[in-house]
């Protein structure tokens, strides 16, 4: 069923688990997540960011939906990282059940009146929102941070932060960053910040840039004759850990895109003849679903459902 980001994110703080929240930009990538959410009895959400509504747009929206709506678990449509007022109202419109308003990189002030609009529009139409502060590294929606001037969010401020916007979950930078290259060797990650913060704040908190980027994903990649440096993602025991404190909502792209691309490197180099679209999409979508299992699995929500 179609429900709204609090109805799955509200149980798993309290429940002490983790929600993948994947990004999605085609059918095989929302069929991956979903089917296999339902195979294991997992709640799960699933994201669109704003790049994903230029690519799909309300045909993928829809086929979000209805999967969605058919599915024997619950399942969120969620904007990831919306750039402004006008760009959540457009999710709402586009029928989104959660979205994330992110004017992180803007000043405290500004986030929170921001936020605060966001809040008041979304909550009158019964749809969660999401919010961020603090500074990942890397990049961050198109705006390049400085891995130096990349800021760790503030417990103090974050108490301040949700009780002026009311907003109902918390995207907080704990050392995380998006994309394959997390840092050499184990990437960082700021436990003690998130045992602070969540014994400060009840709501649900985020993790964004969660993916693991696993070796053997990464090695497959290479195998079928991709290209990929220094590539390192946050380990299992760091995201299972970071569930136990407060973080309910665990946002994963990379991962998925390498799967996704994996699959269908290793057909095309397998089958040089093959040029049978669901011989292609297919495998692409049985190695998103392994991937997604996995994650299931560490994060704890398998069951759940
Ligand atoms: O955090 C960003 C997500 O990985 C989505 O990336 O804007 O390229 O769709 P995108
Ligand atoms: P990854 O790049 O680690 O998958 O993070 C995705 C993300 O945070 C989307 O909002
Ligand atoms: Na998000
Ligand atoms: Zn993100």
């Amino acid at each position: 069923m179609l429900v709204t980001g609090n109805d799955i994110l509200i149980p798993a703080r309290a429940g002490k688990y983790g929600v993948a929240a994947f990004n999605t930009n085609n059918m095989e990538i929302t069929q991956a997540i979903i089917h296999t959410a339902e195979k294991l009895r997992s709640p799960v959400i699933v994201q669109m960011s704003e790049g994903a509504i230029k690519y799909g747009g309300q045909d993928l929206a829809n086929i979000v939906k209805d999967i969605a709506s058919r599915a024997s678990v619950p399942v969120a449509l969620h904007l990831d990282h919306g750039s402004s007022y006008a760009s959540a109202l457009n999710a709402i419109r586009m029928g989104f059940t959660s979205v994330m308003i992110d004017a992180s990189h803007h000043s405290f002030d500004e986030n929170v009146a921001e936020t605060k609009k966001v809040v008041e529009a979304a909550h009158a139409m019964g749809i969660s929102v999401e919010a961020e502060l603090g500074r990942l590294g890397g990049i961050e929606e198109h705006i390049v941070v400085d891995e130096k001037d990349a800021f760790l969010t503030d417990p103090q401020e974050a108490v301040t932060f949700v009780d002026a916007t009311g907003v109902d979950y918390l995207a907080i930078a704990i050392g995380t960053s998006h994309g394959a290259y997390k840092g050499k060797g184990r990437p960082y990650i700021d436990q003690a910040r998130i045992e602070e913060i969540g014994r400060l704040l009840a709501i649900p908190l985020v993790a964004h840039g969660s993916s693991g980027v696993p070796a053997e994903i990464v090695q497959r990649f290479r195998d079928s004759g991709g290209e990929i440096g220094d590539a390192a993602g946050i380990a299992d025991e760091d995201l299972e850990k970071a569930t136990q404190h407060g973080i309910a909502k665990v946002n994963v792209d990379t991962d998925l895109r390498l799967a996704s691309t994996v699959g269908i490197r290793e057909v095309l180099k397998a089958s040089p003849k093959e040029f049978d679209p669901r011989k292609v999409f297919g495998p692409a979508r049985d190695v998103m679903a392994q991937v997604i299992e996995h994650k299931l699995r560490v994060l704890g929500s398998v069951g759940k459902a």
